[in-house]
């Protein structure tokens, strides 16, 4: 297929394209900053400039080109800083994952793509009541913290009208497996403090892993919604605690909810103390996907670890 990668130079674009060249796909991919230009060529897709934002130029790359498939994987998340406002901190995310997903699906539409897959989010959005682990079926949060109200609006307009229009719609888990993981970074420096009972469920998934799961989507037909997340959703106390243990890290400070909140806001104390995991169940039945990395303990091992052992088995 000739597949048009929107965000090939992000951390999930640059392990996507050479899977679907593995694959035999042909891919177009586009970045947003000159210097990632030579990173998608690199890559072996055909670099083109984008601003997923100018709904006049998506039109035209996308008649231009002729896509048979689009994979929309654009953030804008490289060197943000986490502010206590998630929705500060996401405005230009959410930008793309709402205008940005308008843009290209009204480009798809015009030019007859009949394929389409969007990069959205599992971790955090679910109902904060009831078992640990979610699937697509369960409600999503009805009333997200203050601070990430329009987050968590824009990853469902993306959700909703993704699959409205009969695309897919990849709900993955936390990223990892980079070597810059913005995650990693603040754990080995111990800037990621336990956060009261760190009872919060959190899902994650390597990035090759992820990239598998979006190049099996390519050949699904939609409309689907799928959480893309490893087999072991966990909650904050076991995997921060383990994962500062796999980087070589002094064990995480400890935090009470009340001067979490006043630090990093509400949104991070809830992700600390309240929030749901999500199964991969349904990916698993219709995809046919198989993580590589079915736990995030071995995931982070291998991609940043220490050399193994005996407390660090699973
Ligand atoms: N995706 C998530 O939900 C998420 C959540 C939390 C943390 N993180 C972490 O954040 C870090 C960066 O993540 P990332 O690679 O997803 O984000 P990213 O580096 O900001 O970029 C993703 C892709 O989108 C492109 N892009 C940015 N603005 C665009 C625009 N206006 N129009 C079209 N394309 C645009 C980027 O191009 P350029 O390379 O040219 O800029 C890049 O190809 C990673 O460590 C990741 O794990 C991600």
């Amino acid at each position: 297929m000739r597949v048009l990668v929107v965000g090939a130079s992000g951390a999930i674009g640059s392990r996507l394209v050479p899977q679907l060249i593995e694959n035999g796909h042909e891919v177009i991919g586009t970045f947003r900053s000159v210097t990632s230009a030579g990173k998608v060529q690199a890559l072996g897709a055909q670099p083109v400039a984008l601003d997923a934002l100018d709904a006049d130029a998506v039109s035209a790359l996308v008649t231009d080109t002729k896509p048979e498939a689009i994979i929309h994987q654009a953030t804008a998340l490289a060197n943000v800083r986490f502010s206590r406002s998630l929705d500060r901190t996401f405005a230009a995310t959410n930008r793309l994952r709402t205008e940005g997903t308008d843009a290209l699906l009204a480009a798809a539409k015009h030019a007859g793509v009949r394929r389409f897959v969007a990069q959205s989010f599992a971790s955090y959005r679910y109902e904060r009541s009831g078992g640990p682990v979610k699937t697509e079926d369960d409600r999503l949060d009805p009333a997200p913290p203050a601070s990430a109200r329009e987050t968590h609006a824009a990853m469902r307009y993306l959700d909703d009208t993704v699959t409205g229009a009969g695309g897919i719609a990849l709900r993955y888990g936390g990223f990892y497996g980079a070597s810059d993981d913005g995650l990693v970074g603040l754990v080995r420096r111990r800037f990621y403090p336990m956060v009261g009972d760190g009872a919060g469920v959190s899902s994650f998934i390597h990035l090759d892993d992820a990239a598998a799961a979006t190049v099996l989507a390519l050949q699904h037909e939609g409309p689907g919604l799928y959480n893309i997340v490893d087999d072991e959703p966990s909650p904050m106390r076991e995997w921060l605690p383990e994962v500062a243990r796999i980087v070589g890290a002094k064990p995480p400070r400890r935090l009470p909810e009340w001067l979490a909140k006043l630090i990093a806001g509400d949104g991070m104390v809830m992700m600390a103390t309240a929030s749901r995991g999500a199964s991969n169940a349904k990916a698993k039945a219709e995809l046919g996907w198989t993580p590589r990395y079915p736990s995030w303990r071995a995931g982070f091992r291998a991609a940043y670890g220490q050399p193994v052992t005996a407390t660090s088995q699973t």
